[in-house]
């Protein structure tokens, strides 16, 4: 494998690095040119990029930063993307500490590639990692490791139109400790992968089950964070509804057994009349970014918008339902079975989620003025 240089590494870090640097300074862009054949920098990789799914794909760098106890985020570093080495006794192998993030990069029209709100999953870290006891990276360390990832691994962000590179950043307690109590020792690090539709059923509607036997959070829990916790247990929800043909699993709230709460994957909206209404965010419930942007493009576009609790009662009356997460995008909902009763929704054109969609992907894509400033450019 052809391999980058070290010296290269530093100039691309140090450059993307200064503080709202949204490109290359000239020195770092000559030398990336200059060693065109020792960087990978072909405009693309050789895959078949009409046929992403959501499955992991080995990209060239990733991104690693330590931070010891009671000490700050040491500097990270791109290296090779490959296995990490960790202790037995690492806190998130032995008591779950561990975080991750999502966000993607989008190539738009003429090679410009674009950053959705990457600072917004920077915070979340940060929050999750104070309910979790753990050291985080500050946000522009976090930014702009995002940045490098994207960066180093350009050629794996698909051409407009067929996907975007998924960045993963984890932050995991990897310091050595036998007892319960917060990891000696944390690790940043970011990888990604080119993704297409997050569903098999593409863009197909999604035929949705509420499964009211398993709940993903509690009140107190950690349900608000992205803990790495809060997915195993519901695996099995999963894996039972889609050996029977669903989508996904809809999950009510632990105490009445009422109200819904999100998806495993994803946030949830339902449309009524002119209102749109999604739960809201109480601890239990994802605080997702692409939940909070659609909920502002749905104001700016004239929709009123509730954040309120919503019964399951009113998901199998509403005239609409859809779903929104980084992975997922926008997925309009043509199904939800609850108690052996199946209700279907409006699907096709006219769907206030193919409006919403339409927005969002245009200001991800550099096509729709950002009013916002939610783009962050990379080059
Ligand atoms: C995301 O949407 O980025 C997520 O982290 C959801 C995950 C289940 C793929």
């Amino acid at each position: 494998m052809i391999r980058n240089t070290p010296r290269l590494r530093g100039l691309i870090q140090s450059s993307l690095s200064k503080v709202g640097a949204r490109c290359l300074t000239a020195q770092a862009a000559t030398a990336l040119r200059e060693s065109e054949p020792m960087f990978r920098y072909e405009e693309y990789a050789d895959i078949d990029w009409n046929n992403l799914g959501f499955g992991l794909t080995r990209t060239d760098y990733m991104y690693t930063a330590k931070c010891k106890e009671n000490e700050s985020f040491q500097q990270g570093q791109l290296r090779d993307y490959g296995n990490v080495e960790l202790s037995p006794a690492a806190g998130v192998l032995n008591y779950g500490q561990g975080l991750f993030e999502g966000t993607k990069a989008y190539r738009g029209e003429n090679g410009r590639v674009f950053l959705f709100r990457p600072d917004q999953n920077a915070i979340r870290m940060q929050m999750g990692a104070e309910r979790m006891c753990m050291r985080s990276p500050s946000v522009q360390q976090f930014v702009d490791a995002v940045k490098q990832t994207a960066f180093a691994n350009k050629r794996w962000i698909p051409p407009p139109g067929k996907g975007s590179l998924y960045i993963r950043p984890l932050l995991i307690g990897t310091g050595p400790i036998l007892g319960l109590s917060p990891s000696p020792e944390y690790t940043f690090l970011v990888y990604a992968s080119p993704v297409g539709n997050y569903f098999k059923e593409g863009t197909a509607p999604l035929n949705l089950y509420v499964n009211d036997e398993f709940h993903r959070a509690t009140r107190g829990g950690a349900g608000g964070v992205k803990s790495i916790t809060n997915y195993a247990p519901v695996l099995q929800a999963i894996s039972k509804a889609k050996a029977q043909g669903f989508s996904d699993v809809i999950y009510l709230d632990s105490v009445h057994k009422k109200y819904v709460e999100e998806a495993s994957s994803c946030n949830m909206f339902l449309v009524k009349g002119n209102v749109i209404s999604t739960p809201a965010t109480v601890g239990t419930i994802l605080e997702g970014i692409t939940r909070k942007s659609i909920i502002d493009i749905a104001r700016d576009s004239g929709y009123k918008v509730e954040e309120r609790l919503v019964t399951v009662d009113e998901l199998m009356e509403a005239d609409e339902v859809f779903t929104t997460g980084t992975a997922v995008s926008i997925a309009a909902v043509g199904s939800i079975t609850y108690n052996g009763q199946r209700k279907e929704y409006k699907t096709g054109d006219g769907l206030v989620s193919k409006d919403l969609y339409k927005t969002l992907v245009g200001i991800q894509l550099g096509k729709i003025e950002d009013k916002h400033n939610w783009v962050v450019q990379l080059d």
